[in-house]
């Protein structure tokens, strides 16, 4: 009782719909006859029956029919309340004021046609995805219990990422399985609405230039400020330029990097690490400006400084590293860590994670800018460049 009340001064001190609802749904339970009102409310409330009565139009019920949650082999089926409506009583009820909602967007039509549904498929996911990331999966582990899991009859890979859970804070079930028993939304979909939001944020506007600019979506580079003028080269995103002047739409810039004998056409950031820069035609080949060589005693190779100067569009530019390293860790954890949990960058060397990246290529449905970039971020905190180079 004392809990209950502590809450509810929170909710009236601040406020929200949750807290709102709740009130509601107290006011209603005690109204309908009191303790056993409300628990036999908060029972019928949480049957499948219940759930599909609204559900049932959503594609969210066929696919369930359709999971190993439904149907298998022991006969052991999960309800539609036993992965989404909480045990725990007063998390129950928190979880029905939130209902409240769900009623009035029903009756809002919200997800009313499964066109509808896909559309909002995405947010709803997401809402699901952060409950359960915030209760540590509490609903899962209502059926499978990190002690009972008998690790050496699974397969290795199963086996390998399975393991830790048997540690207390091993592992949150919900960050490695996700589309058990719905289809995934559309995330390819949702990757480029998430690329155009942040390059929107990021584009530099009139006023903002900085000393130095970082490339957000692969530039291309004119040796001349002509809008009309064929590219010599693409910058690829993540890539640092100094800024030396700029005219109506085009900043004119200043790259430096290194040339591995024998590839004039790729500009690489460091010595010895496959981080490219750009890819540069004949014309721009033939006006990179080269300083002095070095032997690479680790491989023999030899690696000559260069410049390039030239111009590219404002808006593929921003003066803020901050934002743009943040947008890319974000996109490697949500376009990485569908399956597994993402690797941290300094397991591996910056030329593995061409390959990595490479081989995961088409699991993921992040855009190839993301793509670009991410590997760019990968690589400059990788094992061997994290300190030579900050990142
Ligand atoms: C009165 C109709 C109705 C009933 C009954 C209902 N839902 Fe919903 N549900 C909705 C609507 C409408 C939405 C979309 C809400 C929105 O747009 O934010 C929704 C959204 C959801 C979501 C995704 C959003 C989130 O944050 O969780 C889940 C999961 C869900 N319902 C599960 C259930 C379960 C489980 C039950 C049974 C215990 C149930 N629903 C009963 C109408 C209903
Ligand atoms: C009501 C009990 C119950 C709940 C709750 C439950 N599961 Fe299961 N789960 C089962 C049973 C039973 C099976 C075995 C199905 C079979 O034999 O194929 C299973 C199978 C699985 C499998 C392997 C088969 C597959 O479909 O990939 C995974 C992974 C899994 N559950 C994850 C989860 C996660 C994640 C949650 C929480 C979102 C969850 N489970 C909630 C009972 C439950
Ligand atoms: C770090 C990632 C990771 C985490 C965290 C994780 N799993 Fe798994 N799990 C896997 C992988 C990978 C497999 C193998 C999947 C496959 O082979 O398709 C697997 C397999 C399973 C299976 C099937 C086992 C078998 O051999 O049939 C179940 C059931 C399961 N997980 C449930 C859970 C539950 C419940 C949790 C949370 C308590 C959880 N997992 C947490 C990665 C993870
Ligand atoms: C084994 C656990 C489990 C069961 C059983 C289950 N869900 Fe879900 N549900 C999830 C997970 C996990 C998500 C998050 C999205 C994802 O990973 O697929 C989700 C997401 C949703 C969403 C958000 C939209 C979407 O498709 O992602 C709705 C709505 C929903 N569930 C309704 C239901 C209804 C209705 C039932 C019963 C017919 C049900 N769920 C049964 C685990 C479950
Ligand atoms: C659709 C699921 C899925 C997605 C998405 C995914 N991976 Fe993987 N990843 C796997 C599986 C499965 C393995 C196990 C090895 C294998 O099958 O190649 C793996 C293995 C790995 C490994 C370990 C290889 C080793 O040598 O130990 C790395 C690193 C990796 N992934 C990185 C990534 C990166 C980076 C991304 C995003 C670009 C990504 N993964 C996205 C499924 C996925």
């Amino acid at each position: 009782m004392f809990r209950m009340i502590k809450w509810l001064w929170r909710g009236f001190r601040r406020p929200s719909s949750l807290s709102f609802g709740l009130v509601l749904f107290i006011g209603f339970g005690i109204g309908i006859g009191g303790w056993a009102g409300t628990r036999a409310f908060l029972h019928y409330t949480s049957t499948t029956e219940y759930c599909t009565s609204c559900h049932d139009l959503a594609p969210a019920v066929e696919e369930y029919r359709q999971s190993s949650h439904f149907m298998n082999a022991s006969g052991v089926q999960a309800g539609c309340a036993d992965c989404h409506v909480p045990e725990p009583f007063w998390a129950s009820v928190q979880d029905h004021a939130h209902a409240v909602i769900e009623l009035w967007r029903h009756y809002d039509g919200t997800i009313a046609t499964p066109e509808l549904f896909e559309e909002h498929r995405l947010r709803l996911a997401t809402q699901v995805w952060d409950y359960m990331e915030a209760t540590n999966s509490r609903e899962c582990r209502t059926c499978h219990v990190a002690d009972a899991f008998d690790f050496a009859a699974m397969s290795e890979s199963a086996r390998e990422e399975m393991e830790p859970l048997a540690d207390e804070h091993g592992g949150n079930c919900i960050t490695c399985h996700r589309g058990i028993v719905h289809e995934l939304p559309d995330m390819e979909a949702a990757a480029a609405a998430q690329e155009a939001q942040a390059l929107a944020a990021l584009s530099a506007t009139d006023g903002d230039l900085g000393d130095v600019m970082y490339v957000i979506g692969t530039a291309p580079l004119t040796l001349t400020a002509d809008p009309d003028a064929q590219p010599a080269a693409q910058v690829l995103p993540g890539t640092d330029l100094e800024v030396l002047g700029s005219d109506g739409d085009f900043v004119n810039i200043r790259m430096s990097g290194f040339e591995q004998e024998g590839a004039a056409q790729v500009m690489y950031a460091m010595v010895g690490r496959r981080i490219i820069n750009t890819s540069m035609q004949a014309d721009a080949q033939a006006a990179v400006e080269r300083g002095e060589t070095t032997l690479d005693p680790e491989t023999d190779i030899s690696w000559t400084e260069t410049a390039l100067e030239g111009w590219v569009p404002r808006t593929s530019l921003t003066a803020d590293a901050e934002g743009l390293w943040a947008y890319a860790d974000n996109t490697y954890r949500t376009g990485c860590g569908v399956c597994h949990s993402p690797h941290h960058p300094d397991e591996f060397l910056a030329n593995q994670w061409m390959g990595q990246m490479r081989a995961m290529r088409d699991r993921t449905a992040i855009t190839g800018e993301q793509y670009r970039l991410v590997l760019r971020y990968l690589q400059l905190n990788a094992r061997d460049v994290a300190e030579a180079h900050g990142g």
